[in-house]
């Protein structure tokens, strides 16, 4: 019997890139990160608990080589302060400028780090072109190129994506809670599950993360927000829209009620919607304390009271909104605040122990 036509050399590759075409791509794991070169720090204790821990990064900060290297050595994760955003990526409706994101990304692939997908739908960092060209014909195509292109571009090193950020807001006085957005007067409330079904498309593969704050704290407006978000995210889960976890930007504030039962029982509700809590842009604000001593131990306190309950809640994301001082949002506006890690001459502070010790004693 004649041996069966060995199949040409040609061939055989040509059927392994269909294979690799066809089967969708891998979302970076967290245990394929805790193996990069230089891993230590935080991630490297997060790490052992199957935990990312990581830093928002503008590309700028970059420039600086101690601090480069600090987040080198810190970090598993990087959520781009602002170059994945629409402003910085879209200049016109026919144009992209990964530019920036691309620094970002070559840093990120270069230290065996995964990116956070931050974020594809926000209110805010709306170009003007994109403002004038919303309507209820154009929304959807406008989304949808923008999350294929992005998504398409860094789809093997985001592990999740922001695809909506900040859409609640119940002071606008919407029975839904929905923040009146540009979004929602052109597209209408079912702008939200159109968003994850499109993204589901594009990344069948990463984790889809429903971003917002203001759920932290106790009080009578932060209670509304979590009635607001868990609304929300029911609606995404009965019209079968993939979100797979809930992002607490968790930017706290020394002073201000944390009551650790009550966010537990949040948590509790998120959880049993079958949602992975997960700390997304953590820094804490010590404006009404005087003292750098008195800010740190403070500081430290609320960080692990907070982790502690997010943690226990199954949380496996820890990213802090900037490593050092200098590097906060708030930085500008409030100088000598504390709200990081590591100070302006890049020293670990108490809170750097607060989250090394949360981390070490997380139970999952
Ligand atoms: O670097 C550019 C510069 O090249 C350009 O000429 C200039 C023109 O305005 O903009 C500069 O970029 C600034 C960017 O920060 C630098 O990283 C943008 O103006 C400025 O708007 C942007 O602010 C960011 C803000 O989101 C709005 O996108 C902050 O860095 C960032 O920390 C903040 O982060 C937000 C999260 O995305 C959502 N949660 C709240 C959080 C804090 O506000």
């Amino acid at each position: 019997m004649s041996e069966p036509a060995r199949p040409s050399r040609r061939r055989l590759l040509a059927g392994l890139a269909a294979l690799a075409i066809a089967r969708p791509a891998v979302a970076i794991s967290v245990a394929e990160t805790c193996g990069r070169p230089g891993a230590g720090g935080l991630s490297a204790v997060a790490c052992r608990r199957g935990i990312w821990f990581g830093s928002a990064v503008a590309s700028s900060d970059l420039a600086d080589p101690a601090y480069a290297a600090l987040v080198a050595a810190q970090c598993a994760l990087l959520t781009p302060t602002w170059e994945m955003k629409w402003k910085p990526l879209r200049p016109g409706p026919d144009s992209f400028d990964f530019a920036a994101c691309d620094r970002l990304a070559g840093f990120a692939r270069q230290h065996g780090m995964a990116l956070r997908g931050h974020t594809l739908i926000w209110h805010m960092e709306m170009p003007v072109w994109l403002l004038q060209s919303l309507s209820p014909a154009s929304w959807e195509g406008l989304l949808e190129r923008h999350m294929q292109t992005v998504i398409g571009r860094y789809r093997r090193l985001v592990s999740s994506w922001d695809v909506v950020n900040e859409a609640v807001e119940p002071e606008h006085g919407r029975d839904d809670g929905l923040r009146d957005s540009p979004w929602l007067r052109v597209a209408g409330p079912d702008y939200v599950v159109a968003a994850y079904k499109l993204a589901g498309r594009f990344a069948p593969e990463a984790r889809l993360v429903y971003n917002d704050y203001g759920c932290e704290h106790e009080a009578e407006w932060t209670r509304r927000r979590r009635r607001a978000v868990l609304r929300l995210l029911e609606r995404l889960r009965k019209a079968d829209a993939p979100v797979h976890a809930l992002g607490l930007q968790s930017h706290l504030r020394v002073g201000d009620a944390f009551d650790a039962a009550a966010f537990g029982r949040f948590l509790g509700e998120v959880r049993d919607l079958g949602l992975v809590p997960m700390v997304t842009e953590f820094d804490l604000r010590a404006d009404r304390v005087r003292g750098a001593d008195e800010k740190d131990r403070k500081t430290a306190a609320l960080a692990k009271a907070y982790l502690d309950t997010v943690l226990a809640a199954g949380c496996d994301t820890v990213v802090c909104w900037g490593l050092s001082d200098d590097k906060s949002w708030r930085a500008a506006e409030e100088p000598d605040d504390r709200p990081l890690p590591f100070d302006r001459q890049l020293a670990a502070k108490p809170l750097y122990q607060a989250l090394e010790d949360a981390l070490s004693r997380s139970a999952s």
